[in-house]
């Protein structure tokens, strides 16, 4: 587990006007195709989290790419993985988390029985941008009555400030834009 420090950015490639113009798309494949960036981003962000006192029941995972780091932050935590879906995915019953998108909602489903009362919470994603994902499911953990401990990203995009629309825990996250 010890290693030399890596330039995680070097492995992030910037895409300019995608999905539209004027948006620099922060592009995660080549990091997760590299053997080395992919278990030092793994390993780091548990390291991160461990030295930050989170110690999760369960981590929380967004579709899609929350389904990348979220599982095997989860085996390093000694947790669980509970999956949150796009709508229609999840066959038994849902709580449904809506969200603002720039223009309109969308939304987001996670089982019901998922969660047994007082579990704590991790909610793990590849990158915060406006925050209006892991906030509102922030606030579903939090209806439900579980222990939010906190967050953890690959990347925060800051000039978009996320972490303001968060609820007051750690935010752990390793790459800034
Ligand atoms: C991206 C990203 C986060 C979310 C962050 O997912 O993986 O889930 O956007 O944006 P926010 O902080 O403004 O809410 P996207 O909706 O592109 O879906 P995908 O993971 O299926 O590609
Ligand atoms: N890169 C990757 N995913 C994203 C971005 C981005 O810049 N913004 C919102 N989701």
């Amino acid at each position: 587990e010890a290693y030399l420090p890596m330039d995680l950015k070097s492995l992030i490639r910037d895409i300019p006007d995608f999905p539209k113009p004027g948006i620099v798309f922060r592009d995660i494949t080549p990091l997760l195709r590299h053997p080395e960036g992919l278990r030092y981003t793994v390993d780091l962000l548990a390291q991160t989290c461990k030295q930050a006192g989170l110690t999760p029941d369960y981590v929380v995972g967004i579709e899609s790419r929350g389904f990348i780091f979220g599982p095997p932050l989860a085996y390093q935590l000694g947790a669980g993985f509970i999956p949150v879906r796009k709508p229609g995915k999840l066959p038994s019953a849902v709580h449904t988390i809506e969200y603002e998108l720039e223009y309109g909602m969308d939304c987001l489903e996670v089982h019901q029985d998922a969660f047994d009362s007082g579990c704590r919470i991790l909610i793990a994603d590849d990158l915060i941008a406006t925050g209006g994902t892991a906030a509102a499911t922030a606030k579903l953990v939090q209806k439900i009555g579980c222990e939010l401990v906190g967050f953890s990203f690959i990347i925060e995009l800051r000039d978009l400030q996320g972490r303001q629309k968060l609820p007051d825990a750690p935010i752990v996250t390793l790459v800034e834009y």
